[in-house]
């Protein structure tokens, strides 16, 4: 056994950094032509040894052994170089054909240097600045002996009840595409093998973020035209992008679990979009077909392999039932070595038969982890994030001299920096809010206290603190540690609050019936507001939140979200003015949860309601109106921006032909500022029902103060192309109305039409 053991090796270390691509793809195949069935079935597990963050009830076991017998195609929530060479080392030196293990890892927002949480970075509707942020990411990550991420999450989501809103760019499709195609090439770059690069997973397939009530891993049904136009668009960008691996979700899509689905596994993802690599299950997905209804573990097993899944996370039902399903003729060898064939492809792509130890280099992580320019980065990316969603007589920015009463649970906080789903940052390395405003501004009398507990609610912080504290209740009684803060305002010439949200009371298994603030807070704010001080709220959250009480009172409130390690220094760059913000929501934000789901690209009823007030017999509510509480794209910022000359070359657009549409901005206040230009269209007449707007291109532009600049957006009949109820790709002649402006709720700027 040792010999053959040897001698693979060497062949494998010695013939291979010559080879060509095909040539590399035939030796996968003389490796196929090798392996037992069961060798096959082993590079097809895909499981952790427990050091991560686990996100199921189970983790695996005699993962040692079972990696030395060839068992195990895969490991994730182990990190480290020298641990990831004893894990290679165990595969390739101690298996009999010695095949190198992929590495896996959530790698959400960043590895060490935690950027914040994905909403929050979509908000910046800066590619380039996300896609920085992916590669720094893959370099840290690497450096520790990463070579496959689950990440980027894609999910369109249009329902802030839904925990893991934080883990995506939000509402919309066309926005979710450029940001998921910007993530893909972050981490990937040009070349999955190369050191600083690792393979992405674009996840999770497909429509999690549609489940039905915002209740995590529920059912969703949607009709295909939906999906098509509205959903799907982010994953295929991925695809586009040349995403070396697919995760799917843990819902069913229409009837049949997405992990055992084979129109979306093949019909779709493959036979539609070309993709060619390989798909994994999410954790334990497999054996949760079981509680789907589907059937026993071996019944679920085989209908995910013939679905066209590949790997199995951690659940094992591919190791422990796949051989008895080739055996009793329910699948075929040749099936389980297509899914072999894609999973030895995607190491090939790593490079990892050239060099199993590419990424056990001890001397990397002191350089590449968390390195200044990588922290840099990340305050920068946290700053960009923030979107100034209230302004009150121009409170903000704040003088680096004034005197600060700084108050809330989270405003001398490391715990709930990071945000959710940062499992390989550490909390204790973030900069708190109380620590970044000292150290931007050292001058300023900045006096602390905390105020309120994030939530009084011992059995829901309980809930809330799985993965360490977030919720800490305080000795001292809600009244006492109220007490304290207003003592501490009374001195002060301005009150900053941060408050909202801890980090687990967003992401997975974290949804919310109630999106309001908790109320130890919202006492909290009413009060400070009583001093009759200004009042700033640096507002936490890893969704949209329902703060229309807070909209109503006298405060500027800038949206932080979880800002990653960065945090205070970052919140402080922005409260003094270092930056100006310019971030704009990503997804909508309602007046209160029976609006939800809500999203700016809805369509017309038959009724339409013409006004906000209620009309009989309109699509209304008797209490609420339609509008949200805060639209898609919106985000002020500390100067004001004009907007002027919106005009469109010509009004009519045939095929192959182009319109440009131009606006000209002008910064009308005293300082610079940066400003994210948005158009929509709006199709009037159409096969199948149109949204009221559609998200077509948005550009960001720097303008100082008194200067303007006409930004220009090319459209081509391309762009104006949906999926017909036959689902073909295409544009219809007629009527087209465009706007462009700051935010989804705007006015029609014009119109155009389409001639054949
Ligand atoms: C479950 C989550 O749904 C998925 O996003 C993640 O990648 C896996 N756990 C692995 O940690």
């Amino acid at each position: 056994m040792k010999r053959i053991n040897v001698s693979v090796i060497i062949l494998l270390l010695m013939g291979l950094s010559s080879l060509h691509a095909q040539d590399r793809i035939q030796e996968v195949e003389d490796l196929l032509e090798k392996m037992t069935l069961e060798e096959k079935i082993g590079q097809l597990n895909l499981i952790t040894p427990g050091g991560g963050v686990a996100t199921g009830a189970v983790v695996s076991e005699d993962v040692e052994a079972k990696i030395k017998e060839g068992n195990v195609g895969g490991l994730f929530g182990a990190s480290g170089p020298d641990k990831i060479r004893q894990a290679q080392d165990l595969a390739v030196k101690e298996s009999r054909l010695g095949i190198p293990l992929i590495i896996g890892s959530d790698v959400i927002h960043g590895y060490k240097t935690t950027f914040p949480i994905p909403l929050g970075l979509s908000s910046s509707w800066d590619l380039d600045l996300i896609e920085q942020t992916a590669q720094v990411a893959a370099k840290e990550a690497t450096a520790d002996g990463i070579n496959w991420n689950f990440s980027p999450m894609v999910d369109i989501a249009r329902d802030p009840r839904w925990g893991r809103i934080a883990e995506g760019a939000g509402e919309d499709a066309f926005l979710g595409s450029k940001i998921a195609e910007a993530m893909v090439k972050g981490y990937q770059q040009d070349d999955m093998s190369a050191e600083h690069t690792m393979m992405a997973t674009v996840k999770h397939m497909a429509l999690y973020g549609a489940s039905e009530a915002g209740r995590d891993y529920n059912s969703v049904d949607m009709s295909k035209i939906r999906m098509y136009n509205e959903y799907l668009p982010p994953y295929k960008a991925a695809v586009d992008a040349g995403v070396g691996s697919v995760m799917t979700s843990f819902n069913d899509v229409f009837g049949v679990p997405a992990t055992g689905n084979k129109w979306l596994l093949t019909d779709l993802l493959r036979e539609e979009w070309g993709f060619d690599g390989f798909v994994t299950s999410d954790y334990t997905s497999v054996n949760e077909m079981i509680a789907h209804g589907m059937g026993d573990l071996k019944a679920v097993s085989a209908l995910a392999l013939k679905a066209g899944l590949d790997m199995d996370m951690v659940g094992e039902g591919f190791l422990t039932t796949l051989k008895e399903s080739v055996e009793d003729g329910t699948l075929t060898e040749e099936q389980i070595t297509t899914a072999t064939r894609r999973v030895l492809e995607a190491k090939h792509k790593l490079g990892l038969f050239e060099d199993p130890y590419r990424y056990s280099d001890e001397s990397r992580p002191e350089k590449d982890i968390l390195s200044e320019e990588n922290r840099e980065l990340a305050r920068k990316a946290a700053a960009r994030s923030f979107v100034l969603l209230k302004k009150h007589e121009n409170t903000l920015p704040l003088a680096k001299d004034a005197k600060i009463a700084l108050i809330g649970p989270l405003a001398d906080n490391k715990n709930n920096m990071l945000g959710t789903w940062a499992p390989t940052g550490d909390p204790q390395l973030s900069i708190p809010i109380l620590e970044g405003m000292k150290n931007v501004a050292p001058n300023a009398e900045i006096s602390y206290a905390k105020g309120s507990n994030i939530s009084d609610d011992k059995d829901f912080a309980e809930k809330v603190n799985v993965f360490g504290s977030r919720i800490e209740i305080s000795e001292e009684s809600p009244e006492e540690l109220l007490e304290e803060a207003l003592e501490t305002a009374e001195d002060a010439e301005v009150i900053v609050a941060v408050v909202g949200e801890a980090t687990e009371m967003s992401g997975e298994s974290a949804s919310r019936t109630d999106i309001t603030i908790p109320d130890s807070q919202k006492k909290l704010i009413r009060e400070l507001t009583a001093t009759g001080k200004p009042v700033v709220l640096a507002l936490m959250s890893g969704r949209p939140l329902d703060i229309s009480e807070e909209m109503d009172l006298p405060v500027s409130i800038l949206q932080i979200w979880h800002p990653g390690v960065e945090a205070g220094n970052a919140v402080a760059d922005v409260i003094f003015g270092d930056y100006n913000p310019s971030g704009k929501l990503t997804a909508t934000w309602p007046r209160n949860v029976g609006q939800i789901p809500i999203y700016y690209g809805v369509k017309n009823t038959g009724r339409p309601q013409a006004t906000e007030e209620f009309e009989k017999f309109k699509s209304n509510y008797l209490d609420v109106s339609n509008s949200p509480l805060l639209p898609f794209g919106h985000g002020l910022s500390y100067t004001e921006f004009e907007y002027s000359d919106i005009k469109i070359d010509s009004e009519t657009l045939i095929e192959d032909g182009e319109v440009i549409i131009s606006a000209t901005i002008t910064n009308a206040g005293d300082i610079a500022g940066e400003e994210i230009v948005q158009l929509y269209t709006h199709d009037k007449v159409r096969s199948i029902t149109p949204p009221l707007k559609e998200l077509k291109g948005f550009e960001k532009i720097k303008l100082e103060s008194g200067a303007s600049k006409t930004v220009e957006f090319i459209i081509t009949t391309d762009d104006l192309k949906f999926y017909n109820a036959d689902l073909e790709y295409v544009f219809e002649p007629g009527e087209f109305d465009f706007f462009v402006g700051a935010s989804s709720a705007i006015e029609k700027s014009g119109s155009f039409s389409i001639k054949k």
